[in-house]
């Protein structure tokens, strides 16, 4: 029954991509097979006060046969927010037995196994847990820090320069890069950039397909940093919505932005804002967009991150490397 529960895992792994990964709520995928091991329903959680993945899952189904087993991404939830705990959903459904990939590490939500188990409920933890880690690492960090979970990311030259020497760094990256990275943007709570990007570039900020058109979901736009900026600004127009920040405190804005439910933050420089984040040892994951274009001079991706010396560097491992058209896009973490 192994490779059963394990295919079933990954039918779930991919469910729960199809709920939000912006949000408070993490992606929670689920299927119900029934005694022969076949799968009879799928579920997954759309988001805050949405049914959570299980009890959606159930709810396709009228009856729910003797014998049967929920396999779901993340432990079946204990407790009552904008919805009823899963784990006595499950049990008043009369499934026989739970199987997981993950913990729930949660505070109020966690404990579902014990009401399972005391319910006579067979539980099984771990099936894919790693798998089922990588989808909640985000929401598994904002649960245990309230802060977001930072995503550095730039678009350089293969000379590591973010602009050319007169200022200009549109494009530095292809088409393919920069309609991945608004997909990307797509899927983040926030973005954020010092004000230096915005007097240089007027950038939108807004989550773009390549047609033009803008994704439904559009992260909140934040700006650091003391500079007024023009008000006809275009982070100001009404395609999202923009918070401005007058602090340099990366610390204050972070709890700033965790208690405003902010569970993934991307910064998009510029270099000056970058570097901060890079030294105050904020970043959760670096995203360089690398192009085979040359520009030398002095505008540089990072400024001075605080280290001075080789056995200073701050190192990394690459997760992994993606051709995109001609660029490059290299996934980073530190070890
Ligand atoms: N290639 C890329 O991926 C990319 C991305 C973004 C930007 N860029 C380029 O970068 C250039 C702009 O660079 P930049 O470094 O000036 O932009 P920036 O990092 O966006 O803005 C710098 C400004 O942010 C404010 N700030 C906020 N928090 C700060 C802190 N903790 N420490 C220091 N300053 C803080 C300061 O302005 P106040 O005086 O207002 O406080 C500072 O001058 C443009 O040429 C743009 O095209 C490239």
């Amino acid at each position: 029954m192994n490779q059963v529960y394990e295919n079933a895992m990954r039918r779930a792994l991919e469910l729960a991509l199809l709920g939000p990964a912006w949000g408070v709520n993490p992606q929670v995928g689920a299927v119900i097979l029934d005694a022969s091991g076949s799968i009879i329903a799928e579920g997954f959680h759309n988001g805050a006060g949405t049914p959570h993945a299980e009890v959606d899952a159930l709810s396709k189904l009228s009856v729910v046969p003797t014998g049967s087993t929920a396999v779901v991404t993340l432990e079946p939830c204990n407790h009552t927010g904008k919805t009823g705990p899963c784990a006595q959903a499950l049990v008043d459904a009369g499934v026989s037995k739970v199987v997981y990939a993950v913990t729930d590490p949660g505070q109020e939500s966690s404990g579902g196994s014990s009401t399972l188990k005391a319910a006579g409920v067979e539980v099984v933890a771990g099936v894919l847990e790693a798998e089922g880690l990588a989808l909640v690492e985000k929401w598994m960090w904002f649960a245990s820090h309230g802060t977001p979970w930072v995503t550095l990311k730039w678009a350089s030259s293969l000379d590591g320069r973010a602009a050319a020497d007169d200022g200009t760094s549109k494009w530095i990256s292809g088409p393919e890069s920069r309609a991945e990275s608004h997909l990307r943007r797509s899927n983040a709570d926030a973005i954020l950039v010092g004000t230096g990007t915005v007097l240089a570039d007027d950038p939108e900020l807004t989550a773009r397909k390549p047609d033009g058109s803008l994704y439904s979901h559009q992260p909140l736009r934040v700006v650091i940093g003391s500079s007024t900026l023009p008000e006809d600004s275009r982070i100001f127009n009404a395609d999202a919505s923009t918070l401005v920040l007058n602090t340099h405190d990366l610390d204050s804005v972070l709890s700033t932005l965790g208690s405003q439910g902010v569970k993934e933050l991307w910064v998009e420089g510029g270099p000056t804002v970058a570097s901060k984040f890079v030294a105050s040892g904020l970043v959760n994951e670096y995203l360089v967009y690398l192009a085979p274009k040359v520009l030398g001079g002095s505008r540089v991706a990072l400024q001075d991150v605080g280290v001075g010396s080789m056995p200073a560097s701050i190192d990394l491992r690459f997760e992994s490397v993606t051709r995109l058209g001609d660029d490059i896009l290299i996934r980073a973490r530190g070890k």
